[in-house]
């Protein structure tokens, strides 16, 4: 191995690296199923899905073949649903385009929804030994102490100079790329925490300018704390005959596929006439019905990227003209409209807050009907 960084790395790996589910695997479909769960979510939370997943859809053309919803309903409680959606167009890309073969040149992956560099590189070191270096959240903290790099790491300069070293980790030719980058992914991880790493077990640490110093808290350069914007949304629970709308959230707004009462924005409105008018006017303008809307009866808090939000909800009852039985065959905007008692709504994919708000409503119902 010509970098000796990368030979200490591996040799503490193979004693030190722990033993994950897609580390068994030189497969590049499992491989590239758990990178995906991995964008934003942390390994102990992965483990269980991957195994369900990977149960239910054991390759890449099952999963092509699966409906948008079924992969959906094994995604529900990972979060961040666009992945769901761009792993599913993904495997149809690599069916129809790939004859089900995972590509390997780094354009070809790139061109894959939901891949990126990192994770392209990632696939072809892990499974085909490919010689690319990665660059991740934890990798990105290590080099940066390894260069004792002191510009902030969003600058271009900063990544250029992140995914050069990481590029001279691996050998030309490409052998042991996967163990070199699994390796320092792991002290990334493990040992080169954010903010009491832990030197006194990094085999790296001779090569390390920053312990030396004891600078971890200067490298890498701090972000600077993201702006957070509050907003107040109403989650419009309509009700007729013991069934709520539900609708799903279209391509573009925040839970695209998911199922969700009807909400709203309603940051601006600063008084309960103002509210109640918006809900009126939106639910008209979205689903033809007019609507008459109750108190707010409950509320509660959640964050998304950058936004704190409340969101607010309301009861609401369709307006019914007299002797006239209320439509409730809503046109159903391509089966993205329905009405749903409480116990089909468990079936649908929900938002996490929408599940906030079922446990919410299941638990009034049943105090009310007990
Ligand atoms: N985070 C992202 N990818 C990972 C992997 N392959 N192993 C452990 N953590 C990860």
């Amino acid at each position: 191995m010509r970098s000796p960084i990368a030979a200490a790395a591996v040799a503490w790996f193979r004693d030190h690296g722990r033993d994950l589910p897609w580390r068994a695997t030189r497969d590049p479909y499992r491989i590239w199923v758990s990178e995906i769960m991995l964008q934003q979510t942390q390994v102990a939370t992965v483990i269980p899905y991957y195994a369900r997943f990977l149960e239910r859809f054991p390759d890449v053309r099952t999963l092509a073949e699966a409906s948008e919803d079924e992969v959906f309903r094994y995604w529900a409680g990972l979060g961040y649903y666009r992945r769901a959606r761009q792993l599913h167009a993904a495997a149809n890309c690599v069916v129809q385009q790939h004859g089900g073969q995972f590509p390997k040149d780094l354009e070809a992956m790139l061109s894959l929804p939901g891949v990126g560099r990192y994770t392209a590189c990632a696939i072809l070191s892990f499974a085909y030994d490919l010689n690319h270096g990665i660059v991740e959240a934890n990798t990105q903290r290590l080099y940066a102490r390894l260069l004792y790099w002191k510009e902030p790491l969003q600058a271009t300069k900063s990544q250029n100079a992140l995914w050069e070293f990481a590029e001279g980790l691996v050998p030309e030719n490409g052998k042991g790329a996967g163990q070199i980058n699994q390796a320092v992914m792991e002290i990334g991880s493990q040992i080169c925490t954010p903010n009491q790493p832990h030197c006194d077990r990094c085999p790296l640490l001779p090569f390390c300018p920053t312990s030396a110093k004891g600078h971890f808290d200067r490298i890498p350069v701090p972000k600077p704390p993201k702006k957070i914007t509050e907003l107040r949304e109403a989650a419009v629970l309509i009700e007729h005959a013991g069934r709520w709308l539900m609708r799903r959230c279209q391509v573009g707004e925040r839970w695209a596929g998911l199922w969700d009462f009807p909400r709203f924005d309603i940051t601006d409105c600063d008084s309960e006439a103002a509210v109640r008018k918006v809900l009126t006017n939106a639910v008209f303008e979205r689903f033809q019905q007019h609507i008459d809307v109750g108190n707010s009866r409950h509320s509660l808090k959640h964050a998304v990227t950058r936004y704190r939000i409340t969101l607010q909800c309301y009861d609401a009852n369709l307006k019914i003209p007299t002797r006239r039985t209320a439509s409730t065959n809503i046109v159903s905007q391509g089966g993205d409209v329905q009405w749903c008692d409480l116990a089909h709504m468990e079936d649908l994919a929900l938002s996490a807050s929408g599940k906030r708000v079922l446990r919410w409503l299941k638990k009034r119902t049943h105090s009310t009907t007990d």
